[in-house]
């Protein structure tokens, strides 16, 4: 294990926003593997939102821990401060975010408050903080849907075409982070990730929960399965292999902005034979189409040419696009597997609503 430390000798110290979320738990795993103390902001919430956490939280009484956790919440800027203070960070990774692309449209005013001014709010707080004499980098998680409707391949020069609130927010937060880089000489990098997807991805993105129905279909919990535009094609990597790179950047000599992807685009269709294969599924004989998952304005072809973070940073990744599918299938095969175990046994086992899906 790298031990990462600050000039005095103790554990360099990260912030992250959305410490909750599939990037934020990947990434918290990661710096604590690296020696780092790490602080993740919380919001409150009725029911426990730390569940992707539970592999590396401990009892905050216990002697050397190094993950605390503060509540707080992108769009109120007091907490935001507070916990700068608090937690005095060298680097803050900003992945907090109403992040469902097809949510923005039927929540616009709320997804720009936390995508784009939320992240405006963070960087006030750090503009502040930098100029009481901290020296801190700042990670900004920036998105392919930037790029929308503009022609694949998609790099660092390519014009940014959004085609959602989401997207839109997500512009104005890149171009706040270009900004404050400029104007206040501040240590700013935008990630532009394309899509990334793990066992722990939200189970309303396309392909974790056509991971988790096939496999529920396959064990005759389920029948069908109703989807969106099967035609929409992706550039499908694995989220742990994302966070590295956004490490990766905040130890460069000078901050820039890179394109994180795979470089290999795929469709739901072909999501789907992938996922069928793993299962010897026919999903043709389950999946059926429903208007409600279709956007409005949808964005048809993400392809991302990671050159230059291959380059200068020496990113690359890991898991392939069959070895992610994989993935998904076995651990969405295990969840259903368990589940009927508890359903045979008489256990009744909650199942989330069909609108949320
Ligand atoms: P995710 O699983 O949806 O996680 C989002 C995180 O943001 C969660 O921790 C969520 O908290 C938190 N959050 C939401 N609203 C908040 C608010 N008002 N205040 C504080 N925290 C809030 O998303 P992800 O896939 O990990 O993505 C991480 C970041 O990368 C996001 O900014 C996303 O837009 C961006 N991104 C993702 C991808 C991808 O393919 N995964 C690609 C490009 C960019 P709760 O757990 O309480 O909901
Ligand atoms: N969610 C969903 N549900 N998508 C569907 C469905 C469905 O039932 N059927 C088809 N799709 C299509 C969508 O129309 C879209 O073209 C594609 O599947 C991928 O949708 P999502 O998995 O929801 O992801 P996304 O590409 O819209 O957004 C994700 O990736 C972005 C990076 O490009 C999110 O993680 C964003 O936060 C991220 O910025």
């Amino acid at each position: 294990m790298i031990q990462e430390q600050s000039s005095n000798g103790r554990p360099r110290r990260a912030l992250i926003t959305g410490i909750t979320g599939q990037d934020g738990s990947f990434l918290a795993e990661f710096l604590l593997a690296k020696g780092y103390e790490v602080h993740g902001i919380v919001r409150r919430a009725s029911t426990f939102n730390t569940e992707r956490l539970d592999s590396i939280y401990a009892d905050p009484h216990s002697k050397g821990v190094r993950l605390s956790l503060h509540y707080g919440d992108i769009t109120d800027g007091a907490a935001l401060r507070r916990t700068l203070g608090a937690a005095a960070p060298h680097e803050i990774y900003n992945l907090a975010a109403q992040s469902h692309v097809r949510v923005s449209f039927d929540q616009s005013e709320y997804t720009a408050d936390a995508v784009a001014t939320g992240t405006l709010r963070l960087l006030e707080a750090v503009r502040d903080y930098s100029a009481a004499g901290h020296s801190v980098r700042f990670y900004q998680a920036g998105s392919s849907e930037m790029f929308g409707a503009a022609a694949p391949p998609q790099n660092e020069h390519t014009p940014f075409y959004p085609r959602s609130p989401y997207a839109v927010s997500k512009v104005a937060a890149h171009w706040y982070c270009v900004n404050y880089r400029e104007a206040y000489k501040l240590f700013i990098c935008n990630g532009l990730l394309f899509n990334h997807e793990s066992e722990r991805r939200g189970e309303t993105f396309v392909t974790r929960k056509i991971t988790r129905a096939l496999a529920r279909i396959k064990l005759g919990l389920q029948e069908k399965l109703y989807l969106g535009n099967l035609n929409a094609r992706r550039d499908w990597g694995y989220a742990g292999d994302y966070v590295e790179a956004m490490w990766m950047m905040l130890q460069q000599s000078e901050p820039d902005d890179f394109v994180i992807a795979m470089g290999e685009s795929h469709s739901v269709r072909e999501f789907l034979d992938a996922a069928g294969a793993c299962l010897e599924l026919d999903w043709k004989n389950h999946v059926h189409e429903d208007p409600r998952y279709f956007r409005p304005t949808e964005v048809d072809f993400l392809c991302g040419d990671a050159t230059k973070a291959r380059a200068k940073l020496g990113w690359a990744p890991k898991v392939t696009f069959p070895e992610l599918v994989r993935r998904m299938v076995e651990h969405d095969l295990e969840l259903a597997r368990q589940e009927k175990t508890l359903t045979r046994a008489g256990h009744r086992v909650a199942q989330r609503g069909a609108s949320q899906r």
